[in-house]
């Protein structure tokens, strides 16, 4: 982490929780307190959003999403616009999950407008890129990465861009890229937000994700250009998600 930068530790649910998990999410904000050190956010299924956003009204908590369309509204059956998360109270939207790139064949370019589309709703983008485990055995995990960060970046609204590397293969498996792979790559992701963005690049946060837990997030959240996490499993539970958040604020 660096002092210039407030940390983020961001709970991405994926499509897990229900609506019995408001107990879950009241013992995270109970665990957190009202004014934490570091930016926290729980990012649920869409239907949750609402319900979540009101319950954690002024709490330490914020709410997020794990996508939006890149329209404002229309004929797009399903889909959900940054406007609407926004209106119901989502204060972020994760966009580019390789969960999406791989399920839904999101590409670079689809990502980048629903960054902006999220921009433009006044919610902060947390844009994912990570390279797969062939990518990174034929020594292409650098590039592939700076391919995607530049394809997926907005042009414009960098104070509310967030940048989450997932290297694909560390997702679920609990499985960690060693501190000096992430400590590399993130150097490289910030090398690379700088040239897109100029000076304002400093300023953006990089999170790490990929099997973070509770007993390995003191060493990834202590390297330089490491600013939180993006956390998966993890999140689910108060007790592992606050081992983390905690980890997050004893960097601060
Ligand atoms: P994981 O997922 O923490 O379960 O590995 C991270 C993510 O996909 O955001």
């Amino acid at each position: 982490m660096s002092a210039a930068r407030r940390m983020m530790v961001a709970g991405n649910w994926k499509m897990n929780g229900n609506t019995a998990s408001m107990t879950e999410l009241q013992a995270m904000m109970d665990g957190v307190g009202d004014t934490p050190a570091v930016d926290v956010l729980i990012c649920p299924p869409f239907p949750l959003i609402g319900r979540f956003s009101g319950a954690s009204e002024g709490r330490g908590i914020g709410i997020g999403a794990q996508d939006c369309h890149f329209n404002k509204s229309g004929a797009h059956t399903g889909d959900v616009s940054a406007a609407l998360l926004a209106d119901v109270g989502a204060k972020a939207v994760i966009v580019g999950h390789s969960e999406r790139r791989a399920d839904h064949t999101e590409v670079d370019d689809l990502v980048q407008a629903k960054a902006q589309a999220a921009l433009d709703a006044g919610l902060t983008a947390i844009v994912c890129v990570g390279e797969t485990e062939a990518e990174r055995d034929a020594g292409e995990a650098e590039a592939v990465v700076l391919a995607q960060l530049s394809g997926s970046l907005p042009a414009s609204g960098v104070e509310h861009v967030v940048v989450a590397y997932e290297p694909v293969w560390a997702i679920g498996t609990g499985r960690v890229p060693s501190i000096e792979d992430i400590t590399t790559m993130h150097a490289a992701i910030r090398r690379a937000v700088v040239d897109h963005y100029g000076d304002a690049g400093n300023g953006v946060r990089l999170l790490y994700g990929g099997s973070v837990k509770p007993g390995n997030a003191a060493e990834i959240f202590a390297i330089e250009d490491v600013d939180g996490g993006l956390i998966g499993g993890a999140s689910l539970k108060a007790d592992d998600f606050l081992g983390i958040v905690n980890a997050g604020i004893a960097q601060v």
